[in-house]
């Protein structure tokens, strides 16, 4: 991925369309868990850095109990979050080189981290999150799939608005070469304005697929003390896996 750009149209000129293909209200069960696990970190924790932070659909429930700060490298996504989350500070960034001058209870990157595709992205990935991390404090990582557990696969969804907008969307997962750290996934997006024609659109999204190893050695590198959880989920999917670093106190 080139530094400073978010090459995917998802992300530049269809960002509108975010919160049709995938709607806040499917992030709930998530969020809350992720909120859970913020519990690890030692002391109270109030104040969150929600790197890629994308249309802010895990900050609309996050934000209900802490007080979060978003960063995303695309200024068209951060415009889609700011509508939905006004009350929040929202900041155009890249997750491997940002630096607030300050820091957090806990550093929260979702899926979003599936765009580092080599191990040196990660790692940067987890430097900024120790910097942001205060003492006893808490960085959860969510990645979509690890080597272990991805398996090559399809899904669907969308919806439609009020004002009768709609948005369809088919992913389509494959890894061309499990030798190397990243797979590709083909999205169809299917876009419907207001009585319009439907547009068409497709393209393909290279997404960073690491070991669980690698993921507990470089949070260890970074300074945290790491772990791996599964996540508990009621969706029909396979749970995530989660990899929580905590800085030591
Ligand atoms: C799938 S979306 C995240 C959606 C988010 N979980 C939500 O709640 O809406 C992925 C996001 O990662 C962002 N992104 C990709 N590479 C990034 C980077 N290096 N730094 C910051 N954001 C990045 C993209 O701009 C995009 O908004």
């Amino acid at each position: 991925m080139a530094e400073e750009t978010v090459e995917y149209r998802l992300y530049q000129d269809l960002a509108g369309w975010w919160p049709l293909i995938s709607p806040p209200e499917e992030y709930a069960e998530e969020a809350a868990f992720a909120a859970g696990v913020f519990g690890l970190a030692s002391g109270p924790v109030r104040d969150v850095l929600d790197l890629g932070s994308g249309g802010g659909c895990n900050a609309s429930h996050l934000k209900t109990r802490f007080a979060l700060t978003l960063v995303d490298l695309s200024q068209a996504m951060l415009d889609v979050s700011q509508r939905l989350n006004p009350d929040c500070p929202h900041v155009l960034g890249d997750m491997r080189t940002i630096r607030l001058g300050r820091t957090f209870d806990a550093v929260f990157v979702h899926d979003a981290v599936d765009y580092m595709t080599s191990e040196g992205d990660l790692r940067q990935v987890m430097v900024t999150a120790f910097a942001h991390c205060r003492p006893g404090g808490v960085a959860v990582f969510i990645p979509d799939h690890i080597t272990e557990t991805f398996e090559a696969g399809t899904g669907c969804g969308g919806d439609d608005d009020a004002d009768g907008r709609g948005a369809r969307f088919l992913e389509w997962s494959w890894d061309p070469d499990p030798g190397d750290t990243w797979t590709l996934t083909d999205y169809v997006y299917m876009l419907r304005d207001l009585g319009g024609p439907v547009q068409v659109v497709h393209e393909t999204h290279r997404l960073g697929l690491f070991g669980r190893d690698t993921w507990l050695g470089l949070l260890a590198d970074a300074g945290f003390e790491p772990q791996a959880i599964a996540e508990e989920t009621s969706e029909d999917r396979q749970p995530r896996e989660l990899f929580i670093g905590r800085r030591p106190a």
